[in-house]
Parts: C-alpha cells; structure tokens; sequence
C-alpha cells in the first residue's frame, strides 16, 4: 500500500509528545507527513512544518485553517492527530471527524463525559475511526499479556495492580513554573491532575489486558504539595466488570521514580509482572512453578506479540515502536474498510472512542470519591450503564 498522507495538530518544536508521533507515523512507511498545524503561535508552526518538509501551502498556521484547506483537496490527509493541549481535544477532533477525516486524539480524549459521549457518538455516525492514544498498549509484551489472559493462561482474573507513579512534580520550588502550574489549575486542567493525565494510562491498561472495564471505584486523592488545587497523588481501588478487583497508583511526587509505569496481573493458575522501563521483559509465574522470564522476541508467544514485535530478541525496543504498532493498526483499519474486509485480529487492538469515553468517566468519578472521602461511586458513562 502506498503511504498513507498524515496530518499533524499540535506536537511543535519542543513539544513533549510529538517527536513520539512522528517517529511512530513514519517507521513502517506507512503515513507520510503532509499537511500539519503544529504549533499554537502560527508563524512558528509554519516554519517548524516547513522544516519537517511539509509543503509550503500545507504548513498551516491553525488548525481551522488546516481543516479548510485539507478538506478541500482531492489528496487530502487520511487521518489527522490531535496531540494538542487537553482543552482542545474534543474541538479540534469533533470539527476533523465531522468533516470526514479518520482521527488519532490524545489522551485525555476530552475534559468532561457529555464531551466523550458526543464523540463516541460521532464517530458512529460518520463511520469515522476515532482512536485514542493509549500508546504503551503497543508495547509487544503487553500486547502478549492481554493475549495470554484471553487464552486462559492465568484462569479467571483475581486482582490487577497498577502504577503510573513518577517524581517530576515533586518540587515544591515549581509551583510557578508554567510548565508545571497549569497541570493543577482546575480552570485549565478540570477536576483532575495526576489521574487525569498519568492514572488513566494505568487504568486503560489493566482492562487492555484483562479484558474487563471498570464499574466502580473508590479514591483517596491528596495534594501533597501544599497550595495544589488538585490532586498530585491518588489510591484508587476498582471493581471490575467480570470480578477482578484492581489496585491503581498514580502520583507525580514520587521522587526517584522516572515514568513509573507497571502493571501486575494476578489470575486463578498464574501472576504476570511488567514495567514500561524494562519492556521487552516479561515475568510470568504459573502456580506451583517457577518464575520465568519471556523475552520480547521469543517465538511461540502469540500473533499479537508476533505482529507487534519489530527487533530481534535481545535489541532493545522502546517507546517509539509502541507509538509504531498503534499506527500501524491504524493503516490495517483503513485498509481493511477500503477493501471492505476484517482488519487482521493481531492488529484490531486500537484504543477507540468509547475507551477514551470510559477514561473520562473514571476521572470524573476519581475526582468525586476523593472529594466524598473516598465514598464508592459508579465509574461508569451513563451511555454505558443500561
Ligand atoms: P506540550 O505543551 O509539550 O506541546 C503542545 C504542543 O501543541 C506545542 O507545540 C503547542 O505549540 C501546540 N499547540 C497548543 N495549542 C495548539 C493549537 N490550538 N493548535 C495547534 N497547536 C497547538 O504538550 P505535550 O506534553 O506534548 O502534550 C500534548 C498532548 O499529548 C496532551 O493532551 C497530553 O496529555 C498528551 N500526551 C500523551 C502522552 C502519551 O503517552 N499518550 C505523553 C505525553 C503527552
């Protein structure tokens, strides 16, 4: 298939997400950059798009105006990614999926739950995919984890613990530093900060592998920064949907800690044990038996892994290649609809809109339970509890 034409919102020069995506896009071959409004000051995202070799009348300097000249064009951008500022996810999405472009969102993919139920519900409507960018679900071992829990490997799953805890806010000295102050502004961030941004990664994860989604949920969520608005630490207990019981935290005070992701999955017949730091490594110990360790790479693991897997075993993966699989994903679902086929199951594995929908939920119901003092509370969307 020739490559894909790809647009880009947001993600400028400096930006923290954006390289990520570009690396992503580009590694197969199979998106090709070609129309972008990168950055919120428009001469800047301009010339930046110019740089990368963007066309020069494709170089926008709004996302409006990209909307306007794209969809105006017979070749214009398949799919279009959203990796702006959170506030204007659901905008800058809604407006490109109504006019008949394919969407990658980042997470969080709105501020509010009437504003995912409005999305999940257009993409429905338009027929359009409306992925969320949950890129750690790339990683081949985690990958291998949902399939091995899907398989029966671990037998009904009991407990899931996750963790997405990191030490970069712990800085009392920064409370002014405008990187950092907007994250706990309730005005520009909404009713949650840590769990908003780093816990819905965890929690996505853990239903990503166990296949269960979360019904309800209780939270004890601090600022241990004094003056914080919002929470910088959070303890969330979960119930799922098909009886696990989960254990989540998230914290940005966590000195010592870098990106602190884990996820640790714990069934009737076996536990599994995994850390975005040290990816390509998987601990697997099946009751009554040793401890083993599967290297990303192995063969014999599962299609999922198979298909996800770039590297030969023992050469390190990493962040990048998992942004790859997401957008690899994204070229067999847009194959496979022009084509009028299934998209290959290894590969029908893309966060989509009602995850981001759910996520949305369950930070709103964080934000609740910790203001209640922890009272239980449904973590589900109203579109989802009938
Ligand atoms: P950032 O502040 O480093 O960069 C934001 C970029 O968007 C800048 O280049 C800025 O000029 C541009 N921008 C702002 N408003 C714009 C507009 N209206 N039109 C066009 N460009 C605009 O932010 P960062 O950390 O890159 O985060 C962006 C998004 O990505 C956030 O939603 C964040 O939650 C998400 N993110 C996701 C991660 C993941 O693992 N999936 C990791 C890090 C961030």
């Amino acid at each position: 298939m020739a490559p894909l034409a790809w647009g880009l919102i947001g993600g400028g020069e400096g930006s923290q997400i954006g390289p990520a995506h570009r690396l992503g896009a580009r590694l197969d071959g199979l998106f090709r950059l070609e129309a972008g409004a990168l950055d919120h000051r428009a001469e800047a995202g301009r010339a930046y798009g110019r740089r990368l070799g963007i066309a020069e009348d494709r170089a926008y300097g709004d996302w409006r105006e990209m909307l306007e000249g794209e969809r105006a064009r017979a070749d214009r951008v398949e799919l279009v990614t959203v990796a702006t500022p959170n506030s204007t996810h659901h905008e800058i999405a809604r407006a490109f999926l109504a006019a008949g472009f394919h969407v990658l969102c980042e997470k969080p993919m709105t501020m509010t739950v009437e504003e995912g139920e409005d999305l999940v519900r257009l993409a429905r409507d338009t027929g359009r995919i409306l992925a969320v960018n949950y890129g750690y679900t790339g990683y081949p071992l985690v990958r291998h984890m949902r399939a091995m829990v899907a398989r029966g490997d671990l037998g009904a799953v009991r407990l899931a613990v996750a963790e997405f805890a990191h030490g970069h806010h712990a800085d009392a000295a920064d409370m002014d530093n405008p990187r950092v102050r907007w994250r706990y502004d309730p005005a520009q961030a909404g009713v949650s900060a840590q769990f908003a941004d780093c816990g819905i990664h965890a929690l996505h994860m853990a239903s990503f592998v166990t296949g269960q989604e979360v019904e309800r949920l209780s939270a004890d969520t601090v600022a241990c920064v004094p003056g914080r608005a919002l929470e910088d630490d959070a303890q969330v207990n979960l119930r799922f949907d098909g009886g696990a019981v989960g254990r989540l935290w998230t914290s940005s005070v966590a000195l010592g800690r870098q990106h602190g992701l884990t996820l640790q999955v714990f069934g009737e017949r076996g536990g599994l044990a995994w850390a975005q730091e040290r990816p390509d490594q998987l601990r697997w110990t099946p009751l009554g038996g040793r401890t083993q360790t599967i290297e990303r790479g192995e063969a014999g693991l599962s299609p999922e892994h198979d298909r996800a897997c770039r590297v030969t075993v023992g050469h390190a993966e990493g962040m990048p290649l998992a942004f790859a699989n997401l957008y690899a994903d994204l070229a067999e679902a847009i194959a496979a609809r022009r084509e009028g086929r299934a998209p290959d199951p290894a590969a029908d594995l893309l966060p989509s809109a009602e995850d981001g929908l759910r996520s949305m939920a369950a930070v709103h119901a964080v934000a609740e339970s910790g203001a209640r003092e922890g009272a239980w509370v449904d973590a589900r969307p109203p579109m989802f509890r009938s």
